[in-house]
């Protein structure tokens, strides 16, 4: 079974609740997904591996370590995922991005792919798959697959909210996927919308509405 990490550091939980906020414009909703995006990066990447080599200080040589395990690869999974990508980038600036294009039918709610490009080497990399929301899990699904059927190992998935029914979905469809989150809500609505949620993720990102 997969892990489920939520990540509920105050300064994290602080900025979910700006973006929660139907009062929050579009401006601050970008800057503030980024920031959090960064945020997750430092505990996604907590686990990664190090190797020891020699520094010279100005004073004496001592120990400094280096990321030496696989590469990177970020996927946003479009459009709200994008708003991801910068944050995670600063502080993860060699990680290759790949894009995965998928939109939710409204009448069926299940989600259609309409665009997938990928760095040549995806299989070889680490992957953090993107999206700000978490929902049934049908697109975050439907993306773990499109990534494993190229070659993917290495997939964690990263939320800023998720409902319980979209974790259960991954958890049983990938449980090899492990899974970070900000906040876990309470419960889909009838239009599986996050209940309390922030509204539509991409709709506030891009300010489409
Ligand atoms: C939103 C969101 C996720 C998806 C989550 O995208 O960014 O990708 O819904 O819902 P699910 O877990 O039920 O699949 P949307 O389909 O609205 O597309 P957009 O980002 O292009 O607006
Ligand atoms: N997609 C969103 O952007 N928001 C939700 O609450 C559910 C799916």
């Amino acid at each position: 079974m997969s892990r489920v990490t939520v990540l509920d550091h105050p300064l994290i939980k602080h900025k979910v609740s700006i973006l929660r906020d139907i009062h929050t414009g579009t401006n601050e909703f970008r800057k503030i997904v980024s920031e959090i995006s960064t945020l997750m990066a430092f505990e996604v990447t907590r686990d990664l591996t190090l190797e020891e080599y020699e520094v010279e200080t100005p004073l004496e040589k001592c120990t400094g370590y280096k990321l030496s395990g696989k590469k990177l690869g970020l996927v946003p999974i479009l459009r709200a995922g994008l708003g991801m990508v910068d944050g995670m980038l600063s502080i993860l600036p060699s990680a290759k991005v790949g894009h995965i294009g998928l939109y939710r039918d409204p009448e069926t709610l299940k989600p259609v792919e309409y665009y997938v490009k990928l760095p040549s080497d995806v299989k070889d990399r680490d992957i953090f798959l993107l999206d700000p929301m978490l929902a049934t899990g049908g697109s975050a699904n439907d993306a773990i697959v499109s990534l494993k059927e190229r070659g993917c190992k290495s997939i964690r998935l990263i939320n800023i909210i998720a409902a319980p029914e979209g974790v259960e979905a991954v958890q049983k469809a990938h449980p090899d996927v492990d899974i970070y989150i900000a906040s876990l809500d309470r419960e889909l609505n009838d239009h599986a919308y996050i209940l309390p949620g922030l509204g539509d993720a991409g709709d506030r990102l891009f300010g489409t509405k």
